[in-house]
């Protein structure tokens, strides 16, 4: 049990003993902190069981929280609100315990099985922004829910399997026709044809084939006609395709790993498709399946819907199939191959009618059972200085790696320790850039759609990755100049500021939880910035190194060193690396 879920249970003691058990109780921080600490409002609520007034009922908390001695500056404001602050003994052990583990102040959860699916990449295109929002909030949400005790596995879905796959065939077809790959005779072995393409290629090749195929309807229909082989498992067709997803998802590999993103699975859709003969018979059986304009769908509307969900087009006329069946072929797999409690899916907002789609035709066929959680956890978009969806100045999506480019820009600006080589200097650059586009991206609540900055996302003052990697940095330099001083444990505490520490200290299993309720990491983000800043405070207001009061030097010391714990917890979390310096 979380640090401040003790102190919550044992005033919930007191409270009982002075004569009024109740069930809940109601204590918040105070936002008058010249009154106290905190709040207890139940004497308010209580009149309503016990029928005295207020005041007496107050009164009677008061003398039990008077007893004990981990409380201080107890007085009743108003008709009955309680307010008190918290002893300097009691701060003082509530340091000492986060300093043997942070955990004591983290509430853990029952355990459950959550799979995430947070990838979404498309083999043969170049990422963008939204894959950024996917990949990193996703990847925070599988760490904190790590971190409260469930058991996360994140799933990098590729799109593997659709008809941008049989653009880009096409294209290669008609730039290389005398490929083996396209010779029907050809009887040889696939695996060591040279293929003259790399992945900058490929991320050439699908925008032209997509702009022709817009133009072209022989060139769309020759597309189809590619996909569908490939989907068939065609020899040559398929064998070129998966040559292709190499090439790609080695690079889409080294992107995800640059964000500090790492999927436990790296399952792409067409790896799903083992499950479509399961699937069909399932939506078969249950006689789930219309015949429409010669495609087959799934009826999936309600009565009681006030905006129209159309049928979910589970196979197309021609045979292929959509992006909702890749979906729910997705979900038998998850549920045969892991069965977790929950498949949460971190995809743009966009996307809400396709997820609605696809989890009630699952629930319709009852792919997976009633207690099976899926959820689309959606998000806002990342726009330009006009307000409107950021994209390149033609107009096109803007590639992910131009926007690292931009923020990279930035912040080599701001790295100017002299004792770095320019080498080094550009090494943590790229480091520094991430966790500022990154922290950026979380601070908002994640269905907010917020603007592209990089000037102020890698600002060195205010609430901004750097910021925070600065200060982290300059804690672990503190401790490192003090490592032949006593830092054992925290003695006393001499200031307003250190208090402050302390009582954002406590608050911490409380905003953890309201992350992970919320699915937001944007109460982390703004904590950390909050009790950065405190400690900022705190490093101005005093020197360390040169304290003659021992006994306070090693306080300061093991506070430093549980703020500084913390940040890197919480960082980390975040998915946010910490250079070595910067
Ligand atoms: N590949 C898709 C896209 O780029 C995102 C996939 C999201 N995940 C899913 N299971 N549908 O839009």
């Amino acid at each position: 049990m979380s640090l401040y879920k003790e102190l919550e249970k044992e005033i919930k003691k007191l409270i009982e003993q002075a004569g009024f058990p109740e069930e809940n109780i109601s204590l918040t921080t105070s936002n008058r902190k010249d009154l106290g600490e905190y709040q207890l409002n139940d004497a308010m609520q209580l009149v309503k069981i016990y029928h005295t007034n207020p005041r007496e009922i107050a009164n009677s908390i008061v003398k039990e929280l008077e007893k004990d001695n981990r409380f201080t500056n107890i007085n009743i404001a108003g008709p009955g609100f309680i307010n008190f602050s918290l002893s300097e003994e009691y701060k003082v052990e509530i340091l000492n315990k986060m300093h043997e583990d942070l955990y004591n102040n983290i509430d853990k959860k029952a355990k459950k099985k959550i799979v995430i699916d947070y990838g979404g990449a498309n083999v043969a295109k170049a990422l963008h922004v939204g894959h950024l929002r996917s990949a990193n909030i996703g990847e925070a949400l599988k760490r904190l829910a790590n971190l409260v005790g469930y058991e996360a596995i994140g799933d990098a879905h590729l799109g593997d399997y659709g008809r941008p796959l049989g653009l880009v065939v096409l294209e290669i077809k008609k730039l290389y026709p005398n490929l083996p790959y396209f010779d029907e005779n050809y009887t040889g072995d696939y695996t060591n044809i040279d293929l003259p393409i790399t992945n900058a290629d490929l991320e050439k090749i699908y925008p032209e084939a997509s702009r022709k195929a817009k133009i072209d309807e022989d060139y769309l229909n020759e597309a189809r006609d590619i996909t569908k082989k490939i989907q068939s498992h065609t020899k040559g067709y398929y064998d070129i395709w998966k040559r292709i997803v190499e090439i790609s998802k080695a690079d889409i590999k080294n992107v995800y790993s640059d964000l500090n993103v790492n999927f436990e699975l790296w399952y792409g859709e067409s790896d799903a498709m083992e499950y479509f003969p399961e699937l069909e018979k399932i939506y078969c059986e249950k006689h789930l399946l219309t015949s429409s304009e010669g495609a087959e769908v799934v009826e999936v509307g309600k009565d009681t819907d006030k905006i129209e969900i159309p049928p979910l087009l589970f196979i197309r006329s021609n045979g292929t199939v959509s992006y909702e069946t890749t979906d729910l072929a997705t979900i038998l797999q998850r549920r045969k191959e892991i069965n977790p409690d929950e498949m949460w899916y971190v995809v743009d907002a966009r996307q809400s009618l396709h997820f609605e789609q696809v989890f009630r035709a699952a629930k319709k066929a009852n792919l997976v059972d009633d207690k099976t959680n899926l959820e689309h956890i959606g998000f806002g978009t990342m726009n330009g200085k006009d307000g409107h969806p950021f994209k390149t100045r033609d107009g096109g999506v803007m590639p992910l790696k131009s926007l690292i480019d931009m923020v990279n820009e930035e912040t080599l600006k701001k790295i100017t320790n002299q004792s770095m080589t320019e080498e080094e200097k550009k090494k943590t650059s790229k480091i520094v850039a991430i966790a500022a586009l990154k922290y950026a991206d979380l601070l908002p609540y994640r269905e907010t759609d917020y603007i592209f900055d990089p000037t102020k996302f890698s600002d060195l003052e205010g609430k901004t990755g750097p910021y925070l990697l600065y200060s982290t940095i300059r804690m672990k330099s503190l401790l490192n100049k003090a490592k032949d001083l006593k830092q054992e444990k925290v003695i006393k505490l001499s200031s307003k500021t250190e208090e402050d520490i302390v009582l954002n200290i406590l608050n911490l299993s409380t905003v953890i939880n309201k992350a992970i309720d919320t699915k937001s990491l944007n109460e982390i983000a703004d904590y950390l910035f909050t009790l950065t800043s405190l400690y900022n405070k705190f490093y101005a207001e005093n020197k360390v190194l040169t304290e003659e009061d021992k006994a306070k030097q090693e306080s300061w010391l093991v506070l430093t060193k549980v703020v500084y714990d913390l940040n890197m917890l919480l960082l980390n979390t975040l998915g946010i690396d910490v250079p070595e310096k910067m």
